[in-house]
This record gives C-alpha cells, sequence and structure tokens, in this order.
C-alpha cells in the first residue's frame, strides 16, 4: 500500500511516501526555522502562512522523488492534531483536496503516534546501538513501553498493540524540547534551542549539576524549575546581561558547562523513569521518539542504561516529517479506518488518553 503522508502541525512542511508502513521512497521537509528563528520561536501566523506557499512544491517533490505516479497512491494520511490550528489546516485541506482528485482514502493522524511509528520505519538503527525497529518480518514485541520527547510534548505511553496505546505520564509543565529551548534563548543562543545546546555543551569541570525533579510516585515530568534554575545560574555567572564584563571566551566556556548540565539532567530524568516505567510494566522495549530523540547523548544514554531491547528512528525522522504519518497510518488502514471529509483540525489531541 502506497501511503502518502503529510505534516504541517508546528513549523515543518513534510511529505513522503511510504510503502507497507515500513518502507521509506521519499521524505521532503521543507523546515521553516530560520523565519522562526529570527523572532526566537514560533510566530503562528507565519508558520501557516508559510505552509500555504511550501505545500505544493513539498508535495510535487515528494511524488517525484518517490518516482511514484499520482495514479500508484493508494491512501492519503495527514496529521490532525495535535499542532497549531492554522497549520494543521493547511495540510488537512491539502489531504482532502487530493483525495477527492484521485478517488482514495484519506486519514487523519495523530501527531504523536506518528513520532511513535518512525520506529518502525525500515532505515532506523543508524548507528548500530539500538535494536534496529520493532517491525516488521518479527512480531513486534508488545508490550512497549513509548518515551515521546518533543517541543509540545513529554509523554510515557504504553503500547500494547498495534494501534493500543495507553497514556501513563506526561509533563506538568513544559515539554523537555522546550526546557532546550527556552534555555538556550538564555544562553543567547539560536532557535531551535535543542540541537544548539547539544553542539555547544562540554563538560566544564567546577561547573556545578543543574537540579532534576524526580516528582516521585508518579510518571510525570516537570521541567520548567530546571529552565528557571539554570537561568539564576546564568545570571549569577555574569552572562544574561550583555553588557557584563565577560570575555567572549569565558562566556563560551560558561555556556558550554550550563548546556551541558542542562541536558544531563533533562537525559537523566527521561532515561530513569522511560526504565522505571518500561520494568513496572513489563515491557519488552522502549522506543524513544519525537524531536528531542535525535539528541545523541539521549540516544547513547538510553541505550546503556536499558535493560530492554531500544528502538530509535534515524535522527532525521525523530524531528517532524511526513514518513511517520505514513506509517502512523498503515496499521489503521489496514483494519478499515479512514476519515471523512468532515475531518477536522484538532490541536489539543490527545495520544492514549481516556476520552
Ligand atoms: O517533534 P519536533 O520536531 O516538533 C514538535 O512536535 O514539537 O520536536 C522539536 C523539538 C524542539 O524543541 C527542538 O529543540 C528539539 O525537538 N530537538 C532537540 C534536538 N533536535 C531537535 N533537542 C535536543 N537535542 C537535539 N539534537
Ligand atoms: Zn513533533
Amino acid at each position: 500500500m502506497n501511503i502518502l503522508g503529510i505534516e504541517t502541525s508546528c513549523d515543518e512542511t513534510a511529505a513522503a511516501v511510504v510503502v507497507d508502513g515500513v518502507d521509506l521512497r521519499s521524505n521532503v521537509i521543507a523546515s521553516q526555522a530560520e523565519l522562526h528563528s529570527r523572532h526566537g520561536g514560533i510566530v503562528p501566523e507565519l508558520a501557516s502562512r508559510q505552509h500555504i506557499e511550501a505545500i505544493l512544491p513539498v508535495l510535487h517533490t515528494a511524488i517525484e522523488e518517490a518516482a511514484i505516479p499520482w495514479s500508484g497512491i493508494d491512501a492519503i494520511a495527514v496529521t490532525n492534531g495535535p499542532g497549531l490550528a492554522g497549520s494543521l489546516i493547511v495540510g488537512v485541506n491539502a489531504a482532502k483536496g487530493l483525495a477527492a482528485a484521485l478517488g482514495v482514502p484519506m486519514i487523519g493522524v495523530n501527531h504523536l503516534e506518528g513520532h511513535v511509528r518512525a520506529a518502525w520505519l525500515a532505515d532506523g538503527n543508524p548507528d548500530g546501538k539500538v535494536d534496529g525497529n520493532p517491525g516488521p518480518g518479527t512480531e513486534p514485541p508488545f508490550p512497549l513501553m513509548c518515551l515521546i520527547v518533543s517541543g509540545g510534548h513529554t509523554e510515557l505511553v504504553l503500547m500494547r498493540g498495534e494501534t493500543d496505546y495507553e497514556l501513563i505520564g506526561a509533563t506538568r509543565d513544559d515539554a523537555a524540547g522546550e526546557a532546550f529551548d527556552k534555555s538556550a534563548r538564555v544562553l543567547g543562543l539560536q532557535y531551535p534551542g535543542g540541537p544548539e545546546i547539544a553542539r555547544v555543551a562540554r563538560a566544564v569541570p567546577g561547573t556545578k549539576p543543574l537540579p532534576r525533579a524526580w516528582i516521585r510516585g508518579t510518571y510525570d515530568f516537570s521541567f520548567s524549575g530546571l529552565k528557571t534554575a539554570l537561568l539564576r545560574r546564568a545570571e549569577e555567572a555574569g552572562i544574561v546581561d550583555r553588557q557584563a564584563a565577560k570575555s567572549s571566551e569565558a562566556r563560551e566556556e560558561i555556556i558550554a558547562g550550563l548546556s551541558h548540565e542542562l541536558q544531563e539532567s533533562i537525559v537523566d530524568v527521561l532515561v530513569r523513569k522511560a526504565n522505571a516505567a518500561a520494568d513496572e510494566y513489563g515491557c519488552n522495549g522502549i522506543i524513544l521518539a519525537g524531536g528531542v530523540a535525535a539528541n545523541e547523548r539521549l540516544r547513547e544514554v538510553l541505550a546503556a542504561r536499558a535493560t530492554v531491547s531500544v528502538f530509535i528512528p534515524a535522527p532525521i525522522l525523530c524531528t517532524d516529517n511526513g514518513a511517520m504519518i505514513a506509517a502512523a497510518a498503515y496499521p489503521r488502514l489496514i483494519r478499515g479506518e479512514v476519515s471523512g471529509y468532515e475531518l477536522d483540525v484538532d490541536p489539543g489531541l490527545r495520544i492514549g488518553a481516556a476520552a
């Protein structure tokens, strides 16, 4: 089944063709990061207008690179939530138009389910440190514990079957990606902050560790205190006020050290909670997914500390893309699920939560 996946929930306009939920034929991503970096974060109005400009060229390129004609597309999958309403609308309307024109079914996909199903895409396991992907060829080793970490979400989701998700923990305030992004801003680094923090992070002797919020007895997370602690440390070190008399070398060293401690703190909490949850629920594996899963340190520490198999998509498939949306649509389409033309966007769509 040739599925065209469309993703426009945030600041990436993306489309991809995936065969049978695993075989990636094209994966086109037009990032708006540069546009938003000028404003230090995403401006929803600009994002939505940029999607309108980019969507048709991105779709055409995805079809061209897949070398599959429009008539060879069997279904259209599109993110309909969660995300920014004005951004989601662009993808959903494009999907409706295409489905009508081609006479094929269309299905709305939960963005978070997309992040998880990226682990099924065939070119995962790029560095050999993790266990390939959970399927196909073999029966996926359910139950699996999914740690979804992105700019808007930090969630632990128990996956008992192909489309059976149960939310067991979530952030009570900032998402892990948000903690990276906001802290990067404090340190004067570019948006998106996660890759920047990772790039400059370096252990600097004498830099004290930042706190970890464990919130014991639950699988929930909290990252807003960490951001505040980092701000205080940056102020004490005199790097927030740009007039402060600090040489650029001294500043760089402080930023490198604080970035390292921030990354260590986030990684430590995420890995310990994911392992504890996998253990308590008797899971056979852990899936690490979402934009923050592109973080090298997180990938490395989880793979080293987990006692069960770890599945992590290639970094390019961790950040937002259309392939993961096509991959998530597949198990639902083969069960006969489709969406009608009344499909609406749902900016607050949840995964695995009781209605
Ligand atoms: O999944 P995603 O592309 O978009 C959302 O659905 O939010 O995730 C984006 C988030 C941003 O917060 C970004 O800073 C973070 O993922 N991110 C990273 C890395 N690459 C992206 N965080 C840490 N290390 C990275 N290498
Ligand atoms: Zn995402």
